[in-house]
Parts: structure tokens; C-alpha cells; sequence
């Protein structure tokens, strides 16, 4: 039987509580690589081409739909917690279709579960044309867990839960993920679940039994690595599932050529692009839509957001970049600070304490040392002094400032914005520039020096006993005089 024209809709449940978090934030909302955990099922369904994504909110229910906002899915919240029965007919009677399509149910905190895994399920839901294919995994104590009832023949008959579990039952290790591809007759046959005897819940396990009473067939899909749905329930199952997923995404990049020296120290987030040859020294994070090109450096405990790193570049350790592109042969830092419209070019070099803003560095610029660099652009091999400063803010407005290409800016000096400063045009240290530069001036703006010969034996020596007491190189020096 071929299904596989059929269109898959999804619904997520995600309304249940998570008391053990012992968070202001909802459960689902805590983050695992960068998202929260509902915006992974978010994420998987939509790569699996789902029609229609409803997500189930209740506990936290404004939190979690303003975390989702704008991905494309509509919301379902469920009244109350009474079960996930309950919770995912919510769900499909939200759904904007009936009748013609699969149901996949997701859960909101299972953030490790690979699209390729439910790829495989659907495939196979398919492929023996199962009417409710369930997944399901292996562990040697699966306590907590639903267990997988099969008759003689291996043909699934019944899930029990935890808490209605006969000894033998629970010596069962093959557990229910919760995770479930139905056919179209789910929402209607969920209809006739009726409330746990023990617990009063509506469980969307009876489905299995539903199914069976209507004469279809329900199967087992079993995952190879059950990582994949282990549900982050507390603080340190969030920081296993972090762990794995980090290793998981590590593994990758090694697999594809980048060096890590303790990769354990590495968060990569999935939407990361690593070139070849990439070296990531220990500490490093880098996040967002960041694309790091062939044979760069990541120096030690840099943090890198939504930038681009062209081929060679060295960022050295301690550097912060968000939203900057930092062009062939670069090298930044250390303790460098790039921040968004941070735009260098080619063989540019940025040295320890210097911060840029909105800022675009042609080819071969230098600031090597202690600058701020705001609402600039600056031409061709120019040199930024140490202590160069942008003035670029009046207190309430931001100015822009352009200089052009091989200007020499002397250490120590201020621009105070908007300013021009003209080609190959050189400032002195020291000074603060208020008036533009025309192309190959000199500007010297600073106080005249006075030197005054002798003034020290006069200073120091109005307080003779004083300097005796707590100088004595400079008691000494001044009985020499
Ligand atoms: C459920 C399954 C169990 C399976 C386990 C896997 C049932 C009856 N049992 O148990 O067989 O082994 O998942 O983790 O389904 N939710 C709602 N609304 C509710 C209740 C739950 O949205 O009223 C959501 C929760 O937020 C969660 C998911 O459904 O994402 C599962 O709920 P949970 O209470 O964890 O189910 P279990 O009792 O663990
Ligand atoms: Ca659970």
C-alpha cells in the first residue's frame, strides 16, 4: 500500500506543567542548543513537511505561543491538565483538516528526536500500511514509562502505565516513547477514551486498544538510540540533553574536518556552518546564523553570534562578535569586542581592547590596541593609534564619521563625530579633532607643552620630611641637587 501522498499533520503537546524545573519559565520553554525545547519539535515537524503544526499549551500557555509566534503554528490550549487523551484531542480539533491525513504527536520537551528517525517511523507507518504506529525504545529498567505488551506472535496489544503495571509488566523493557503516527481516525476514536480508573486521566494510550476494537492494525517503530526522546523532566536532564546534543553536533563538525582540542567545552548551535580545517580552541561558543569559512582560528573562550568569518581568519582569545563579517586573513582580539554592523575587509587587524561599532574597516586597516571604533567608515590601510576614540555620541543623537584611506591616527586621540578626515591625511597623538582633514594635512589639535627646568626640586622639597619618610629614592635624589 503506497500512503505517501497522504499529507502528515502535527500536533505537539506541550500544556503539562513541569513542577520539577522549579521555574518561572514554563518547561518547554527551557532551552536546549539555543531554543527551547518546544521550538525543537517546532522544528523537526516542519522539516518533515507537516501541513498543519498544533502545538497544545496550557500551563504557561501566553509564554509558550509568544515563544512560537511567528514559526507558522497555530495553538490549541487544552482547559485543564487531564491527560495526554485529552491534551491531543485538543490538539486535533484544532487542526485546520480532518479526515484526509496522518497525525504525528510530538511532545514539547523531547528536543533530542532527529527528523531522519521520524522520517524513518512515517516510512515504515507507511510501508505496512499501520493504522497507529507507535515508537518505542529499550532500556534495562524502563520505570516511569509505559510498557509494550506484545502477544506471542509480537504483535503489540496493549500499553500499561507505570502505575497499573502487574511485577511481570514492569520487568517489560521495551517502554512508549509517546511519540505516535495515526492514521485519520484518531481524533474521532479519541473521542471514546474515557477516564484511567487509577488516576482519573484521559490517556492517549487507549487509542491502542481503540484501534484494535475497530479492526486496525498498530505497530512498533523501535529507535535505535533512545537518547532521542529522553525528556529533559529537571535541571539535570536539561543538562544531559544539552550534553548530548552538544556531542551530537560536535561529532558532526569533526566528522567534517574541524579540530576540536575540548570539544566538551564546545555549545555549537545546530544552525552553525563550520568550513574545513576550522580550529576550535576549548571555551569557544558560537551561536545563531554564524558561517565560519575554511582554515580559521577560534581562539579560546571567544563568544561568536550571527557573524562571518571569512577563510583564515584568527580570532584570538576573549573576543565577543555579534553581527559582524570579518574578511579573508583577519585577525581579531584578543579580548577584542566586534559588535553588530561590525563589517571588516581583507587582511584587517584588530588587537586586544578595541570595540567596534557599525563600523566597515577596509582592506588592511590596523587598530591594535584600547579604541573604540562607533558609526565609522575607514579606508585602506589606515592606522588606528592605541586609545583612539570615536566620539560618535552627543548625548542624544549618533553621528557618523569617515576616514579615508592610509590615514595615520596618532595614540590617544578623540574624533569627535561627524567628522571627515580626508586620504593619506595624518593626526597627531594626543589629539581631539573637531574640524574635518583635508586629504594629505597634518592635524595637531592639543596643548602647547611647557617644560619647566627645575620645577621638582622645588615641589619636592617643600615637603622635605614627608618624601623622606615614603620616597627614599626620591629623598635621595633630592639631596644630590
Ligand atoms: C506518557 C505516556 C507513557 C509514555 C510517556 C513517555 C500516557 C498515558 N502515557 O506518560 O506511556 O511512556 O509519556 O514520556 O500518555 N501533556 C499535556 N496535557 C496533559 C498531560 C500531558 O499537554 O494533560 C503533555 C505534557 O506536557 C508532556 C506530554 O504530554 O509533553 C506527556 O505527558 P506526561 O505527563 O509526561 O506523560 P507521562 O505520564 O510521562
Ligand atoms: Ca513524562
Amino acid at each position: 500500500m503506497n500512503n505517501s501522498n497522504r499529507p502528515l499533520d502535527v500536533v505537539i503537546l506541550a500544556a503539562g506543567q513541569g513542577t520539577r524545573m522549579r521555574s518561572a519559565l514554563p518547561k518547554v520553554l527551557h532551552p536546549v542548543g539555543g531554543r527551547p525545547m518546544v521550538a525543537w519539535a517546532v522544528k523537526a515537524a516542519q522539516e518533515l513537511g507537516a501541513r498543519s503544526v498544533v502545538v497544545v499549551t496550557g500551563h504557561g500557555a501566553p509564554q509558550v505561543e509568544a515563544a512560537l509566534a511567528g514559526t507558522g503554528v497555530t495553538f490549541a490550549r487544552q482547559a485543564r491538565q487531564q491527560g495526554t487523551g485529552d491534551a491531543f484531542l485538543s490538539g486535533a480539533e484544532a487542526l485546520p483538516h480532518t479526515g484526509d491525513a496522518d497525525i504525528l504527536v510530538l511532545y514539547g520537551d523531547t528536543p533530542l528526536l532527529r527528523p531522519g528517525t521520524l522520517r524513518e517511523m512515517l516510512a515504515d507507518h507507511q510501508a505496512r500500511g499501520s493504522a497507529f504506529t507507535i515508537l518505542t525504545g529499550e532500556l534495562p529498567d524502563a520505570t516511569g514509562y509505559g510498557r509494550i505488551i506484545r502477544d506471542d506472535a509480537g504483535n503489540v496489544t496493549r500499553i500499561v502505565e507505570q502505575k497499573g503495571a502487574t511485577d511481570a509488566e514492569k520487568a517489560v523493557r521495551e517502554f512508549n516513547s509517546g511519540v505516535y503516527v495515526m492514521d485519520a481516525r484518531a481524533p474521532e476514536l479519541a473521542r471514546q477514551i474515557v477516564p484511567n480508573s487509577v488516576t482519573g486521566e484521559y490517556y492517549l494510550t487507549d487509542l491502542l486498544a481503540l484501534y484494535h476494537a475497530a479492526g486496525a492494525a498498530a505497530h512498533a517503530f523501535k529507535l535505535t538510540d533512545i537518547d532521542e526522546v529522553m525528556g529533559a523532566n529537571d535541571r539535570t536532564g536539561l543538562a544531559e540533553a544539552e550534553a548530548i546534543l552538544r556531542r551530537r553536533i560536535n561529532t558532526g563538525h569533526m566528522r567534517a574536518g574541524v579540530t576540536f582540542i575540548n570539544p566538551d567545552t564546545n555549545s555549537i548551535e545546530d544552525t552553525v556552518t563550520l568550513g574545513r580545517d576550522v580550529m576550535v580552541e576549548p571555551g569557544v561558543i558560537l551561536r545563531g546564523n554564524t558561517q565560519v569559512a575554511d582554515g580559521v582560528t577560534l581562539g579560546a573562550y571567544s563568544v561568536i553570534t550571527d557573524s562571518v568569518l571569512e577563510t583564515g581568519v584568527a580570532i584570538k582569545a576573549h573576543s565577543v562578535l555579534e553581527g559582524a563579517v570579518v574578511g579573508a586573513g583577519s585577525d581579531v582580539g584578543p579580548f577584542a569586542r566586534l559588535r553588530p554592523g561590525s563589517v571588516l575587509g581583507t587582511g584587517v587587524h584588530i588587537g586586544n581592547f578595541v570595540e567596534t561599532k557599525n563600523a566597515r574597516l577596509s582592506d588592511g586597516v590596523k587598530a591594535g590596541h584600547l579604541a573604540y571604533l562607533g558609526d565609522v567608515t575607514v579606508g585602506a590601510e589606515t592606522n588606528i593609534g592605541a586609545g583612539t576614540i570615536i566620539a560618535n555620541f552627543d548625548g542624544v543623537n549618533k553621528h557618523q564619521t569617515s576616514v579615508g584611506a592610509g590615514v595615520f591616527i596618532g595614540s590617544n586621540s578623540t574624533l569627535i563625530a561627524p567628522r571627515t578626515v580626508g586620504d593619506a591625511a595624518f593626526i597627531a597623538a594626543g589629539s581631539a579633532i573637531h574640524d574635518d582633514i583635508p586629504e594629505g594635512a597634518l592635524a595637531i589639535a592639543r596643548g602647547k607643552q611647557r617644560t619647566m627646568e627645575g620645577w621638582s626640586r622645588r615641589y619636592w622639597g617643600g615637603m622635605r620630611e614627608k618624601v623622606g619618610q615614603k620616597l627614599p629614592w626620591l629623598a635621595e635624589w633630592l639631596e644630590r641637587q
